[in-house]
């Protein structure tokens, strides 16, 4: 994965952000040996980015789109409070395997509720306005669809954070499905009366959305 920033600043940014609990840093060794993909995971920086939206929003429950090893999930629950939630939807059954041999390790991993299935589905079954800040992470095709869905289950002064929203900059002429897919979502966000918005070039692009009171 590219990203926005020179990989020589990345890692500045990285070695000036928080350390990580060593379960996250096993968790990020175990991935890079054990997946096909392990450039899927959000990292140290956007990881600890995550962590703090929680933790200053003051959130009690939020939902995560894509779980992939459990790396941002484990992140952001560390910032709820104790009888906070987190809902975390991955469909790859073997992925989900190894986020949950992670969350049962965690101290704080009782916040954390995988679900394994398509989001595309699942999203169907959560009452509107139940949840305080939502990131979306998972099948980039979906993303206009999940963008309208999460706008409506997030609670009114409550954020959306969607990544990839850059998209290594493909959005600015979409040669592909994917790249096109996003480039729409971001369109439909910018043109939203509904929402505030902010679309940070942190790592691969970081879309903040807040809905309105
Ligand atoms: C970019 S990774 C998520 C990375 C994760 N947030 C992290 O920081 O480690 C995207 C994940 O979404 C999952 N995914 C793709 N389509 C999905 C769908 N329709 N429903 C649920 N999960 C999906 C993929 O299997 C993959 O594990």
């Amino acid at each position: 994965m590219a990203f926005i920033c020179p990989e020589e600043i990345e890692q500045y940014a990285e070695e000036h952000s928080s350390s990580l609990h060593p379960l996250l840093e096993e968790l990020i060794e175990f991935t890079y040996k054990n997946t096909d993909l392990p450039q899927m995971l959000t990292g140290r920086v956007e990881g600890n980015f995550l962590k703090m939206l929680v933790e200053i929003s003051g959130a009690k429950r939020v939902l995560e789109i894509g779980t992939f090893t459990g790396f941002s999930a484990l992140m952001m629950a560390q910032g709820l409070p104790e009888e906070g939630e987190l809902i975390t939807i991955e469909i790859n059954p073997e992925y989900a395997d190894m986020a949950k041999s992670f969350i049962e390790r965690a101290p704080w991993g009782n916040k954390i509720k995988l679900l394994v299935g398509d989001a595309k589905n699942l999203l169907e079954e959560f009452e509107e306005e139940s949840f305080d800040v939502i990131f979306i992470d998972a099948d980039k095709s979906a993303y206009p669809f999940y963008y309208e869905k999460c706008v409506k289950l997030v609670k009114k002064g409550g954020i959306i954070a969607i990544d990839n929203a850059l998209w290594e900059g493909k959005v600015l002429e979409p040669p592909d499905n994917r790249s096109k897919a996003i480039a729409q979502m971001n369109e439909m966000i910018k043109e939203d009366p509904r929402v505030d918005k902010v679309l940070l070039t942190v790592r691969d692009g970081i879309f903040l959305v807040r809905r309105k009171m």
